[in-house]
């Protein structure tokens, strides 16, 4: 993960973080990634790790996948929103490459405190960690956060702290379905990005415009997470099959234009990110 966040920190261009909710996710994330010849972040979040068998179970699924699908480009598994220092112990353990840790909803001290545990032990497993400041707001794993801008001494005291390796500053993005137009802080984003040199991440960034995501990589975000533009695609052509197929049972062919309709947006977003062609062998 060092390698990937730094390169496209410093080329402009952000490597697209896809979050999976079960294995035709991850085969059309990996697949799509080697065909796009980009690097790739595959994204658990804490609940579907539980959901999915658990953070070994996920580890070995992941390595496995990638050595039968021959997966080359670099592909890095990724705790999302961990929610606990032993959740990311955990994931650091089962062989994850990357924990985010967020303890944005506690008093700053407590979230440096915290994050400088998880950094201190996954660095020492080269494993990456991501920290967060402030609240993405919006529904993840069916569970609503109101949104809260992050506070800019609070950013550059995790960053400089903690020791993480990316941060989230949250800064008007919210996770799920947007309700108007996306409003990201950029005039925030702009100073934050002169007082450090850490590169951000951009969590809630289904619906955010193409211009505005344009904005969001100049000002230094190198990592992009997509979960619900992914659902939407997956979950529609579901719906369509079954609503024009009343008699079809066999789960596969159910599934073939869903699995159809991830890989064609997952390129969309990797182009859209810049990563296409970004991966060195
Ligand atoms: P979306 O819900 O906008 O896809 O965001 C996903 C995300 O940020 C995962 O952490």
């Amino acid at each position: 993960m060092y390698n990937i966040l730094d390169e496209a920190f410093e080329k402009r261009y952000a490597v697209p973080q896809f979050n999976m909710n079960g294995l035709i996710w991850l085969e059309s994330i990996l697949k799509t990634a080697e065909k796009c010849r980009a690097p790739v972040i595959v994204g658990t979040t804490d609940k579907i790790v539980d959901e999915l068998g658990g953070f070994e179970l996920l580890a070995q699924v992941f390595q496995n996948m990638k050595k039968n699908l021959g997966v080359t480009v670099p592909a890095v598994l990724h705790l999302d929103h961990g929610q606990t220092v032993d959740r990311c112990i955990e994931a650091v353990n089962a062989g994850y490459g990357s924990v985010m840790y967020d303890g944005s909803k506690l008093p700053i001290a407590e979230n440096v405190n915290n994050t400088s545990k998880v950094v201190e032990y996954a660095h020492r497993h080269r494993v990456t960690v991501e920290g967060e400041v402030g609240s993405v707001g919006g529904t993840e794993d069916g569970v609503y956060s109101d949104l809260s801008y992050a506070d800019e001494n609070e950013c550059i005291q995790l960053a400089e702290e903690a020791g993480i390796d990316s941060l989230a500053p949250a800064l008007g993005s919210v996770h799920g379905k947007y309700k108007g137009e996306p409003n990201l802080g950029f005039e925030e984003m702009a100073r934050l990005r002169q007082f450090t040199n850490v590169p951000f991440v951009l969590h809630g960034a289904s619906g955010i415009s193409d211009a505005d995501l344009q904005k969001a990589i100049s000002y230094g975000h190198a990592k992009i997470n997509y979960n619900t533009e992914l659902n939407i695609a997956w979950s529609e052509a579901l719906r369509k099959v079954l609503t024009e197929n009343q008699e079809l049972y066999a789960p596969m062919e159910i599934l073939k234009p869903s699995k159809h309709a991830l890989e064609v947006v997952i390129e969309e977003v990797i182009r859209r990110t810049g990563a296409y062609q970004k991966a060195m062998i």
